[in-house]
């Protein structure tokens, strides 16, 4: 098993995902992950390998040093970007009545397959 953590490096782009707001939080979360999402998509759609990640987040205040980012900007996202190297099929998707509920949290919807 391989893992990302062990190439991260070797990705040719990284697209660092920014905003400029004091104090993040969640709300701010809400603004920027959907741009973040339809990156991913783009890149997908043109072949290139990419995922969401925030690993460097805890090591936040070291990891927006070395990246240079003026006070006031704090990153929510490294997208690591690059040409497949293998297997560039589908995709996964777990099971939706793991974590879809209908009125209230835990409840089965017995609509849902599995
Ligand atoms: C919010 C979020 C943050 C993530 N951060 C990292 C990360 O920092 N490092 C990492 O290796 N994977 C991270 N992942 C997991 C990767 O996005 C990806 O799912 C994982 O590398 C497995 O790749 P695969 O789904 O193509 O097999 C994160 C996933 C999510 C949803």
């Amino acid at each position: 098993m391989e893992y990302l953590t062990e190439h991260y490096a070797e990705a040719p782009v990284w697209i660092v995902a920014c905003l400029e707001e004091p104090k993040p939080s969640r709300m701010s979360g809400a603004s920027i992950y959907p741009a973040v999402q339809n990156m991913l998509l783009a890149a997908r759609a043109l072949g290139l390998g990419s995922t969401l990640t925030t690993r460097h987040l805890l090591f936040e205040a070291e990891a927006e040093a070395a990246l240079g980012l003026p006070p006031g900007v704090h990153s929510y996202a490294i997208l690591p970007i690059g040409w497949p190297m293998g297997n560039f099929g589908p995709v996964g998707r777990g099971k939706l009545s793991e974590f879809v509920f209908l009125d209230e949290w835990g409840k089965p919807w017995d609509a849902l397959e599995g």
